[in-house]
């Protein structure tokens, strides 16, 4: 079997596939709908939230295009904070629908300033939302989401998180941190295959959905939310994942939020530490570095993409390049999920055969 370790999709635990055998099920029937209630209390405890969390069928980028559309107007500004890939996604799906997006952009591996962000809020006062990237699984940065939702609501201003690879994984509690609308996506740290997107919805963000002019049909949580108080989807479910991940998060909350969020700090430490060893630095800026996704600089002659397919093919070690302009300059380990400090073990084993056959100089 081969040691997955992306930053999502994750290996997942025998009994969550074992939930994807099971037999189609009626989505309008009362058994799904009591499944459905199940999986949505888990979350919101997971989300740490009070508020609404609806399942979308869809990944994680449909779950950022639902945030924008159901909040949002053509003509409204918002204020983007990117640091990588994932935040430049953001940007795009906002200009796609007609905001005037006002980009706030930092250096890739560094975490946003938040002085910055008060700057522009203090600069432009018709923001009327921030696009947020919790964790940039591109960088491997996490931003200290706590200070910059205090700044953002400080100015009053709705707060849109991408939380797609760091919700359920590392400390991120929803309502604590005034998170309007909260998104993640099921192949992350959910222990479940991809296909759901999970988004939360707080007081404010109905408040501007009310008045929101988006277009928007199969992404619509006004919609969603009639629906889900009779225990179904405006749509057909993507079944197979709601019985896998109704079992994940089970597994999730046997093991509780805290330990969760320990585990995944211990298993980001030993590749941190592991990495450091073999010579090689992080490409995250100290002190911001993700515990769901370690990006490693390539340097003195290291070969990244021969790395990988030795890694592949002798190793079963599967990890992540660089994406964009980050192609060739890093790569990366996902320990997000399924995952210990022993299989970041395996992967650290594996690249000090490996790196020196990929050209690394020590
Ligand atoms: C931070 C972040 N945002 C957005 C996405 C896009 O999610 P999806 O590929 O599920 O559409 C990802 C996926 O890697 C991500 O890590």
């Amino acid at each position: 079997m081969e040691n997955l370790r992306i930053p999502g999709p994750t290996p997942l635990p025998s009994e969550v596939l074992q939930a994807m055998t099971k037999q189609m099920i009626n989505h309008r029937g009362e058994e799904f709908g009591q499944i459905l209630n199940g999986v949505t209390d888990k979350l919101k405890q997971l989300f740490q939230t009070k508020g609404d969390v609806f399942l979308l069928t869809g990944s994680g980028t449909g779950g950022l295009e639902a945030a924008i559309v159901n909040t949002l107007s053509p003509g409204d500004k918002v204020l983007s904070v990117s640091i990588g890939v994932f935040g430049e996604r953001f940007v795009a799906i906002a200009e796609q629908f007609g905001t005037e997006v006002i980009p706030l952009r930092f250096e890739w591996g560094k975490a946003a300033d938040v002085d910055a962000i008060r700057q522009a809020l203090q600069a432009e006062p018709k923001i009327k939302a921030v696009l947020v990237t919790h964790n940039e699984t591109s960088t491997g940065v996490t931003n200290d989401l706590a200070s910059i939702s205090s700044v953002v609501k400080e100015f009053d201003k709705l707060l849109l998180v991408d939380a797609i690879s760091g919700l359920g994984s590392i400390n991120l509690p929803v309502d604590d941190w005034h998170c309007d609308v909260t998104v993640t996506g099921s192949q992350k740290g959910w222990m479940a295959p991809p296909g759901l997107a999970m988004v939360s919805m707080s007081q404010e963000a109905w408040q501007a959905n009310s008045t929101a002019r988006m277009p928007r049909f199969y992404w619509d949580f006004a919609r969603a939310k009639s629906y889900l108080e009779k225990g179904q989807t405006p749509w057909t479910p993507a079944i197979s994942t709601v019985f896998a991940l109704s079992v994940s998060l089970e597994m999730m909350m046997k093991e509780g939020l805290s330990n969760i969020i320990a585990r995944h700090a211990r298993v980001a430490k030993t590749a941190r530490e592991g990495i450091k060893s073999l010579g090689l630095s992080l490409f995250a800026e100290e002190g911001y570095a993700s515990n769901t996704v370690t990006a490693v600089a390539a340097s003195n002659g290291l070969d990244t993409k021969k790395m990988l397919r030795i890694l592949r093919e002798e190793h079963q070690v599967v990890l992540g390049g660089g994406q964009q302009k980050l192609a060739g300059k890093i790569f990366r380990i996902g320990h997000l999920g399924w995952v210990t400090e022993n299989d970041i073990g395996a992967v650290i084993s594996a690249l000090r055969v490996v790196l020196p056959q990929a050209g690394l100089r020590t």
